[in-house]
């Protein structure tokens, strides 16, 4: 069996210690049976940085690290990555902030890793790269000489083309994605976009089977949902939930990482609407939120953290009493093992981005449930999640009322129909979790090209 080859911008930690995250539980197994490599950023910049690959071998597969100098890493990480990159392909023009030095870095981060990469490549290997930090990645290793089949996951969304053509450089992101065979999404409204920016961009045609054709090279493209450890993460909240006591009010919970793309603002604007309509639930219920900090060096991330702060204090401030405080906020990491229990105390869980590539919260919450007695998840629209979990309450974020209404229904929604919901839910988890997305794209990443990937066309 060809070696499999992982490469994304956050690497697994030398020892082990942080396995515990969606993407290596995903490809442990797959890199495991069959020898495995996964290449990625170094933790910390360096002055004097490598210009090779430095390997660490593990037990179970191989890592190994590219180093950046500081200035590099910046432009790259902070810059292009998440300060173009991200906010456009979320939709947020508005945040956007283009600057030469950034897509300079990006660029010449691909560059540099492909030159390294291609170092350590064997004929044989079969290579996937995640993300939309490395979208050049194969474009620069095809330069190199290598070919080897080579796949591209993108975990976040992909915009439609008006939104994508906002990036200066959107010509060059959509012939740097034609360089892959295979190409990957969250959901198949992505598919959809990726078709229309290639037919736009690059004359693409769509095949009978799915695939894109452009300039006579097939394309492989797909949605592939990703998922969690169904079993494992239900084990650690039933076992977690033994030893620690329940919450004295029914709880509802939010979990994200403090993003602008997680509408926690709407969600805030929903809870304070319910807060202002329901009087009789007051002191009755509370909010939990927890939103560790992210990317705090890009401007518009500080922003969303004082925004939050400001909003709950408010809230808090209007409707709290001597004995009930209606919105606990926590800017923390917890372990994996305490969330799964809050997560299975929750009468509700509010997930509520205004576009999201898949959201994992989503199906950790519901994975997490007692199905004797499940809690209710309230759902964006604009989650990836939304096309396979249609048994939560969908909800619009930018709608408080209708969020006010969804949280009372959810509140107020008898067992019968939340142990419905949540059977349907949890099947169709069970049946679709993490290990069978990373099986799903390797064997489309090793059939022949013209055989149609899942949900080909949407
Ligand atoms: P994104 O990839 O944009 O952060 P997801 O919802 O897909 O969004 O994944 C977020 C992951 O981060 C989930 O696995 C979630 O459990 C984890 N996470 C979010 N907040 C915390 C926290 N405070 N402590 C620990 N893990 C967290
Ligand atoms: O899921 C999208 C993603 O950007 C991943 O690529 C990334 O590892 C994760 O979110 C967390 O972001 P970051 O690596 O910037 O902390």
């Amino acid at each position: 069996m060809s070696r499999l080859v992982i490469i994304s911008n956050r690497a697994p930690s030398v020892d082990g210690a942080s396995d515990s995250g969606g993407l290596v539980v995903a490809l442990k197994d797959a890199l495991s049976k069959r020898g495995g490599l996964w290449i990625g950023s170094a933790p910390a910049a360096s002055e004097d940085p490598s210009q090779s690959i430095i390997m660490h071998e593990r037990s179970d597969f191989d890592i190994g690290l590219f180093e950046l100098e500081p200035q590099l890493q910046r432009d790259f990480y902070l810059g292009y990555s998440n300060s173009v990159l991200w906010p456009a392909f979320h939709g947020r023009l508005d945040l956007i902030d283009v600057q030469p030095d950034y897509i300079r870095a990006y660029r010449e981060v691909s560059k540099r890793v492909a030159r390294m990469v291609a170092k350590v490549i064997g004929d044989d290997d079969v290579i996937w790269i995640h993300d939309y930090q490395l979208i050049p990645l194969a474009h620069e290793l095809k330069k190199a000489g290598l070919t080897n089949r080579i796949g591209f996951f993108l975990h976040i969304p992909l915009p439609d083309l008006q939104t994508f053509r906002a990036i200066p450089e959107w010509k060059d992101i959509a012939g740097w994605l034609a360089s892959y065979d295979v190409i990957g999404f969250q959901a198949k409204r992505d598919v959809a976009h990726l078709i229309d920016i290639f037919r736009h961009t690059l004359n693409g045609e769509l095949r009978f089977n799915g695939n894109m054709s452009i300039d006579g090279k097939e394309i492989s493209l797909g949605c592939f949902p990703i998922s969690i450890d169904v079993q494992g993460f239900a084990a650690m909240a039933a076992e977690t939930s033994r030893k620690v006591e329940p919450p004295a009010l029914p709880r509802l919970i939010g979990v994200d990482r403090l993003d602008y793309s997680k509408g926690l603002p709407q969600r805030l604007a929903g809870y304070e609407h319910f807060l202002e309509s329901n009087p009789g639930y007051h002191c009755k219920v509370s909010l939990l939120q927890i939103a560790p900090p992210s990317r705090d060096d890009v401007e518009a991330y500080k922003e969303i953290r004082a925004e939050l702060e400001a909003i709950t204090g408010r809230i808090n401030g209007r409707f709290g009493t001597v004995d009930w405080v209606p919105l606990h906020y926590i800017h923390r990491s917890l372990p994996r093992n305490e969330l799964a229990a809050l997560y299975r105390y929750s009468r509700l869980a509010l997930v509520t981005p205004l576009f999201d590539g898949m959201n994992l919260v989503a199906k950790e919450y519901v994975a997490a449930q007692d199905s004797a007695d499940p809690g209710v998840l309230l759902l964006s629209q604009f989650a990836g999640a939304a096309e396979e979990m249609k048994e939560a309450l969908i909800i619009n974020p930018h709608d408080p009322q209708g969020l006010a209404k969804a949280i009372r229904r959810g509140l107020e929604m008898p067992l019968e129909e939340r142990r419905e919901r949540h059977e349907a839910l949890y099947k169709r988890l069970a049946d679709n979790d993490v290990s069978k997305w990373s099986e799903t794209f390797i064997k489309q990443l090793e059939l022949p090209v013209s055989t149609p990937a899942p949900e080909a066309m949407p």
